[in-house]
Formats: structure tokens, sequence, C-alpha cells
């Protein structure tokens, strides 16, 4: 790996953000000087990184002077505020929430998909939603052989996703209704929003808020990043993001549709086999599949589930696992670190 860089990591103190540490410690990441920053609430908090404690600082626009990096996890009006006062003073700002994802101007990229698109970076590089990604990393092998035509998804998500105080909400409501004691819920759906459910023993068919055309912004993030992602404005895709009481892992029922007709399981097998970050997970005989269970702490998209459609000779069924925190946010924004170094861009 290259020189060593100045790295940034706002929001330290979050889901994301402890797994980011994590992953550039699992990678050994080449980091010369190291900023954690949070917000008022948890500046002073002790991080130990590499055996090294760290103080975690209120993150303010002078916190950037001399970063190279700045990985960004810390909430789509952090990143609105302060990502443009990273970039003024010279870093690259890789950042995980929606703000800059659908800006023309900002790529948005999945490294085993479109690493090209880093090229035309303006100083902001978009890290997609955790349930694109996992998706556009499986299609995109089976789109170069067979073309892509229509995609129709189904989540089931983890709470994990909705960050550190929704998975504590998980353990604290199972809990008191293992004890007979009263569960009131008051993160999910969406945090603020007007009505709350219980996650624990459920499934809700909400992941963030709902949107004029019915859909909720997270379905909507699905079907619009993936055709920027691809490259496919034209592509179908249509999508229904369901959270469950897993802590943990992401999983999706992927249909597709190719442009052609003449791929067998088997073929779709293979090409998944060897494609870049991800595992094949399939034999029904065995009954080997993935789960999110076996994919916590892991950096790859697992796939399973591989059957041709019944009806339509180009339409195949995938069950698509991955560790939402990993693949889904810190390891493919890291990703996009090495992915930027290689190509000499930082
Ligand atoms: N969880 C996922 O699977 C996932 C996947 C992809 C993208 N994302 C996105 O990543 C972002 C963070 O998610 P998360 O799950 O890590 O949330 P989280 O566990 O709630 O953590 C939020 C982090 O942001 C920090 N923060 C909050 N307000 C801040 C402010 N005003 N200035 C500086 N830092 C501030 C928090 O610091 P304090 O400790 O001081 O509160 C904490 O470190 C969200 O935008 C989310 O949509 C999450």
């Amino acid at each position: 790996m290259g020189r060593g860089l100045h790295v940034a990591v706002v929001g330290a103190t979050g889901a994301v953000g402890q797994q980011m540490l994590k992953t550039l410690e699992d990678r050994n990441f080449e980091i010369e000087t190291l900023t954690l920053l949070s917000s008022k609430r948890s500046a002073g908090t002790k991080v130990t990184f590499k055996g090294e404690e760290y103080t975690v600082q209120e993150a303010v626009p002078e916190s950037f002077e001399g970063v190279h990096i700045a990985l960004f996890s810390a909430g789509g009006s952090v990143s609105q505020s302060l990502a443009p006062e990273a970039v003024k003073r010279g870093a690259i700002v890789i950042d995980n929430t929606s703000a800059f994802r659908m800006d023309e101007n900002t790529p948005l990229v999945v490294p085993e998909v479109n690493e090209g698109d880093l090229h035309k970076h303006n100083g902001i590089i978009a890290n997609p939603n955790c349930s694109t990604i996992q998706m556009v990393a499986a299609l995109e092998p089976i789109r170069k052989a067979y073309g892509l035509q229509k995609v129709i998804v189904s989540t089931y998500q983890a709470v994990s996703g909705a960050g550190n105080e929704a998975a504590k909400e998980l353990y604290s409501q199972t809990k008191a209704i293992l004890n007979n004691e009263p569960a009131e819920p008051s993160i999910m759906p969406v945090k603020g929003d007007k009505k709350h459910y219980q996650i624990a023993f459920n499934a809700i068919p909400q992941i963030d808020k709902f949107q004029d055309n019915g859909y909720t912004f997270e379905e909507m993030k699905m079907i619009n990043e993936t055709k920027k992602i691809m490259h496919m404005p034209k592509l179908e895709v249509a999508a229904t993001c369901v959270r469950l009481p897993i802590e943990t892992g992401h999983s999706e029922s992927v249909y597709i549709e190719l442009d052609r007709d003449d791929a067998t399981v088997e073929d779709i097998k293979q090409l998944l086999k060897e494609a870049p970050g991800v595992t094949l997970q399939d034999d029904p005989a065995e009954q080997l599949y993935p789960m999110p269970a076996d994919c916590v702490g892991k950096r790859d998209v697992f796939v399973g589930r591989i059957r041709k459609d019944l009806d339509r000779a180009n339409g195949f069924h995938l069950w698509v696992v991955s560790d939402n925190l990993l693949k889904g946010a810190a390891w493919n924004s890291v990703q996009i670190a090495e992915s930027l170094q290689k190509l000499n861009l930082v």
C-alpha cells in the first residue's frame, strides 16, 4: 500500500464508524495520522486503534485541516454541512449517508461494479445504501455475461442498519417481552416518525419515510442507486424493504430477468463462483444456503438458492446475504479508499 495518510472517521462512535475502524485495522490500511470525530455528546470518548488510545473529538470544519481521506457516517445532515468543509480543506470524502448519492457530480461506487467512476470524483464519493451494495455486487457478473432487464427485490433487513440505538432496542424489547413486561417501542420503523412499532418478534414493512408514490425512501434508494451504479437508467427495478428482528446481516430475495434466455443455473453458479467479493453457498442437497447469522463479521456477499424461474426462460431467483455494517457500509468505504490508492487518486 502507498504512503501513510491522514484519515478522519466522522461518526467514529456509531455502528458503522466502529466497523470502519475495525476494517481499517483488519486491512492494515496505512495511516499516519488518525482523527476520530463525533458529535459533542461523545467528544472525549477514548477509542483504541491498533493498540493505541485515541480521544474522539467534536466534528467541526477545522477538524479536516491536513486530512487526506475523510470517512463520513454520521447522518445526512452532518455530511451536508461538513463534507464540503472537508473538501475545501483538500480531503477526499467517502460518504456513507444518502446526502450526495444521487448528485450527478458525485460518483456512487461499489468497486466490484464501477470502480472506474472514481476517476470522475470532485472531492466527494458516495457509498451506496447497504441493501443496494450487496445486490449489485451479486448481479454485476450476471449482467456482464447475459445482460439484465428487470430486478424485483424483497429485503429482510437487520436492525443494526438503523444504528446502534435500534440494535439496543431490539435487545431491550425482547428481554421485556420474555419477562412479561411492557416493551414500549421508541425508534422503529423510523426515529422521529409519527408512530413506532415493536420490532421484537415482528416484521415491519417500512424502512425510512414514505414517499408520495407509496414507496419508502429505502425502496427508492434501491431503485435509483441500482440504475446509477450499473449505468442502466432504463433498468426495471422494484423493491419492497422489510425490517426484521435480526441484529446484523441483510438478506434479499432477488428475481431477475436477463437479456438472453440461454443461461442455466450451473452457468450462473459458475459466474458467481468466480466473481470478486462474492461467495457462492448453494447446495440444496446439503441444505447449504447463506444466512445472516453466518455472514456477520465477513466482508463478502453470499449468494445461494439459485433457481430458474418456472415460467420465464430468462428469469432467475437468488438469495443474497451480507453483513450490512461491512460490505453494506464500512468495508465498501475502505475498499473505495484502497481503490483510490491503487488508482493513484489520493
Ligand atoms: N448501519 C448501517 O448498516 C448503515 C449502512 C450504510 C449507511 N449507513 C449510514 O451511516 C450513517 C451512520 O449510521 P450508524 O448506523 O453508524 O448510526 P449510529 O450508530 O446512530 O451512529 C451515528 C454516529 O454519528 C455521530 N453523530 C451524530 N450527530 C453528529 C453530529 N452532529 N456531528 C458529528 N457526529 C455526529 C454519532 O456520534 P455520537 O456518539 O456523539 O452521537 C455516532 O458516532 C447514517 O447516515 C446511516 O444511514 C448506515
